[in-house]
């Protein structure tokens, strides 16, 4: 498994935003799109297939790439704050596909509860699929997640996660269960507490995107 945490300023910037707890819903909302935007650039680069050609532009003839259509990107938001990180993703993504995870946490055991699965029985063999979820903490979420991923046909090496920030436990889970995953994320903390907070971290992501 490869953890990237891209080196950009506006990363750097939007993560410090989110970190704030003077920062009200509608800022950290907004910070969590932006910081979503710039992970899944990031996290395209290198990972789009493209088809090339010529075509006529008002002064001659140009050799062209475009996204290739054929191939199948697919976006998985895990509910609720990841809807909030994948806001802009289908404006810098031609073409996706989005498929909805609704995971809740129990918040006295920390296990998790898939209570919405809008992913199809099986996802086309050749799809590059992204998991967006800011937090990962525990790693629980995400190990469920991407196990439904799976079953749908995809490997590990199809993946790739976005988080706003990641801690150690779930860093160590995805690299035991998820070979050759790629994980994309704005920081990584520290450590996660007793309740399952990441520490510093940047509070409940949920409920400070949606009150
Ligand atoms: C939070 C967070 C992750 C998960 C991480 O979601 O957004 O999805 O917990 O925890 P883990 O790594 O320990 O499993 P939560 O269950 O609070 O749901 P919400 O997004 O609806 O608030």
């Amino acid at each position: 498994m490869l953890v990237f945490v891209p080196p950009h300023p506006l990363i750097k910037h939007w993560v410090s935003v989110l970190r704030n707890e003077q920062t009200p819903s509608p800022i950290f909302r907004n910070a969590m799109a932006e910081l979503g935007r710039l992970l899944l650039y990031e996290a395209s680069r290198d990972w789009l297939p493209t088809i090339t050609g010529e075509i006529q532009s008002p002064m001659g003839i140009a050799s062209v790439e475009f996204i290739d259509p054929r191939e199948p990107v697919v976006v998985v938001p895990i509910l609720r704050a990841g809807l909030a990180l994948v806001e802009h993703a289908s404006s810098i993504l031609p073409a996706i596909k989005t498929y909805h995870l609704g995971v809740s946490r129990d918040e006295e055991t920390l296990q998790p509860t898939v209570y919405l699965n809008k992913l199809p029985d099986n996802l086309p063999e050749n799809s590059r699929v992204f998991v967006v979820d800011p937090m990962l903490a525990t790693g629980g979420t995400i190990v469920a997640a991407l196990d439904l991923i799976r079953n749908c046909g995809i490997s590990s090496k199809q993946i790739k996660v976005i988080s706003a920030v990641a801690a150690p436990p779930a860093l160590q889970k995805l690299s035991e269960n998820f070979p050759g995953l790629h994980v994309y994320t704005g920081i990584i903390d520290p450590t996660v507490n007793k309740k399952g907070f990441i520490i510093p971290g940047l509070g409940d992501a949920g409920d400070r995107c949606f009150g």
